[in-house]
């Protein structure tokens, strides 16, 4: 069977996009990372996408007079590469609604909480002024408003006495490279369909929550 073309969009050092691509290694593999598109010229994931011997493509902002042409030239590029799904892993543009709407239900986020709760940035920091005694990450299909979105994945990691933003986020960031291959698989295989703006999970074998162990 044919596997579903995954497009990554980064800004950053992709740890996330490595985390895909590690999966998709493997050929039983539902989906397969077939193009990454970086915002940034200097985003350390394109190596990563270089390594693996993914098509890569820098699409600077900067280039741009207005938002439109920015998000016309992403579209158009994910067109050209026949993806079918876009994940957008640590790409720091906020999408117009009119880019969300043409990918509605074929483009998904990772954020480091445990959403709705810490929406935006600084995510860590303010988790940690807040005293929650758990954070998270969420896997979610996107929508106009920022961080909204039917939820797919989740998974739950406390927070330690002394904990930093930094330590969180790199337990955090541990989950995501869990949770984002997941909800690929998912989808790839057909099986998350979103309903009434909630995810449904069908013939659900695998949990779509993970929780580690705060002890282990
Ligand atoms: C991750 O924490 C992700 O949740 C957030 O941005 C970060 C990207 O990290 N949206 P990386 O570039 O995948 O390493």
């Amino acid at each position: 069977m044919a596997r579903l073309r995954v497009g990554v969009l980064i800004s950053g050092r992709g740890t996330n996009l490595q985390a895909l691509i590690d999966a998709s290694a493997d050929p039983a593999a539902p989906a397969e990372v077939a193009l990454v598109i970086s915002s940034q010229g200097d985003a350390q994931g394109l190596a990563r996408a270089r390594a693996a011997g993914i098509r890569s493509e820098i699409i600077n902002y900067r280039a741009f007079n207005a938002k439109q042409g920015f998000e016309a030239s992403l579209d158009a590029a994910l067109r050209g590469g026949r993806i079918d799904l876009v994940c957008l892993a640590g790409f720091m543009r906020i999408l117009t609604p009119w880019f969300v709407e043409r990918w509605r239900d074929r483009l998904i986020n990772i954020h480091p909480s445990l959403l709705p709760a810490f929406k935006g940035l600084d995510t860590h920091a303010r988790v940690l002024d807040s005293g929650a005694r758990f954070s998270g990450c969420t896997v979610h299909f996107v929508r106009a408003e920022m961080d909204e979105g039917p939820i797919i994945v989740q998974a739950v990691a406390p927070v330690m006495p002394g904990d930093t933003p930094d330590t969180l986020a790199a337990r955090v960031l541990g989950l995501e490279h869990r949770c984002y291959p997941l909800a690929v698989h998912l989808i790839a295989e057909g099986r998350v369909r979103v309903q009434n703006e909630r995810v449904e999970i069908l013939n659900a074998t695998v949990a779509n929550a993970i929780m580690i162990n705060p002890l282990g």
